[in-house]
């Protein structure tokens, strides 16, 4: 990954899913639809090209995982985060202290939207550390978001 001058730094972005997520395709299709996350990170890759960015995506069932890349991503030269972290979403406080510890932007997003769903998904507790949420465009939840944060980059550069 880039890595050098803030400005070649900020270039690169790191996408991160969590839990079950490697099930797309065949989970639940009626509610997160019939892509899978291979096809998602595919077109993620194409439109951050076509955006003169790089990305790198990865899925983990692991909450330990996971803090472990954003805790790392700075260092491993990302300017910003793009995090669907599923169930995690709604109970992980190690998530929330992972974002705010690295510090870069990070852009919370879902292919459902959780708070149309049940009550117990209203609560996000990585939120509170996000620069912002897209929710609810199934698959195009990951390109929408990239979209906001390539251009939270650009206005911060
Ligand atoms: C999800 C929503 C979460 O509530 C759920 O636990 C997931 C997927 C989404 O992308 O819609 O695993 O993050």
């Amino acid at each position: 990954m880039t890595d050098g001058p803030d400005g070649a730094r900020r270039r690169a972005v790191l996408c991160i899913s969590g839990p079950n997520l490697q099930l797309l395709g065949t989970r639940e299709p009626s509610v997160y639809g019939t892509e899978t996350l291979a096809q998602i990170h595919a077109r993620l890759e194409g439109r951050a090209a076509a955006l003169g960015f790089e990305v790198a995506c990865r899925q983990s069932n692991h909450e330990g995982t996971l803090v472990d890349w954003i805790g790392s991503a700075r260092v491993d030269g990302f300017g910003g985060l793009l995090i669907n972290p599923g169930a995690y979403t709604h109970t992980s406080i190690a998530l929330l202290d992972a974002v705010r510890a690295v510090g870069l932007p990070c852009v919370e997003l879902h292919l459902s939207n959780p708070d149309a769903r049940e009550p117990f998904r209203r609560r996000s507790y990585v939120a509170r550390a996000c620069t912002a949420r897209v929710a609810g465009f199934g698959a195009e939840s990951y390109v929408l978001a990239l979209e906001g944060l390539v251009r939270v980059l650009q206005r911060s550069a």
